[in-house]
């Protein structure tokens, strides 16, 4: 499992250096021409499973490249997607390097500052993932004065940094998180709660629990950048679109089950 882990995060390191190196050039996305018929889209790929590289697929896999790829077919557009890590989504989106992200990004007050947000798409929040064996820790408030590792950037980052004494590791991705607690360098990872679930149950993961308990409530929404409200319109309306005509169903079931929206 470590292995793949690691080799998945090696892939995902070369694949946003490489697509920075390409995005510095230029680039024919829309924000920079001005409506070609590319969608030029950022995802920090290693969040598994709304975005993530399996090792048989070219392709990036996952609910939100689903997602995206149906919402630019509704569009119209071409749909690209950049690799770029969590914490340089925004300033690409700033920079006119890419059009939208999509990344299990949460809305809130601080990035809607920085970004626009389309009408919300999937309900999420914040759960933790520790030792099987730690039986001391069995609620959020446990966590004071201890080590977390938290995905650099993200709303987890921000809950972690407001816990009493605790010592707050930010690492490049969730994977790089699940690293440090398996090895034991911190006592709990928090993260978004289908991420947690996904990596403990469908990679058969051993060693390490999710407590079911949920810090916050949040909601995912594709940002575009915020003079840019004619983009926002159109991803609104696809959106849409993909609920009335069961589309967005469809893709829910394929990585979600029956499991309630
Ligand atoms: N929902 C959290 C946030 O918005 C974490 C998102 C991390 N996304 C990712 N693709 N790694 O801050």
């Amino acid at each position: 499992m470590f292995g793949k882990l690691k080799k998945i995060l090696a892939t995902a390191t070369i694949g946003a250096m490489t697509v920075l190196t390409l995005t510095g050039c230029g680039g024919d996305n829309a924000a920079k021409d001005g409506g070609s018929k590319t969608l030029a889209v950022g995802s920090s790929v290693d969040f598994a499973p709304f975005e993530f590289q399996d090792e048989k697929e070219k392709e990036y896999q996952g609910f939100e490249m689903d997602l995206i790829r149906s919402i630019g077919k509704e569009m119209g557009r071409e749909v690209k997607i950049s690799n770029i890590g969590f914490d340089g989504l925004i300033p690409a989106l700033q920079a006119k390097n890419i059009d939208v992200i999509i990344s299990g990004m949460t809305i809130n007050d601080e990035r809607k500052e920085k970004v626009a947000f389309s009408d919300p798409y999937y309900k999420s929040g914040l759960t933790m993932v520790i030792d099987e064996k730690n039986d001391s820790v069995k609620s959020f408030k446990d966590l004071e004065g201890k080590k977390i590792a938290v995905q650099i950037g993200t709303t987890s980052a921000n809950e972690a940094k407001s816990i009493k004494d605790a010592e707050v590791k930010e690492l490049n991705t969730p994977a790089d998180c699940f690293m440090e607690l398996k090895a034991g360098g911190v006592d709990a990872v928090i993260n978004d709660r289908p991420v947690n679930d996904y990596f403990i149950v469908t990679s058969g993961t051993t060693g390490v629990k999710s407590l079911p308990e949920m810090l916050t409530a949040e909601d995912y929404g594709i940002a575009v950048a915020k003079d840019n409200p004619e983009l926002l319109k159109e991803v609104n309306d696809a959106l849409k679109k993909l609920h009335e005509n069961g589309e967005y169903d469809k893709i829910h079931e394929k990585w979600f089950g029956k499991e309630t929206k």
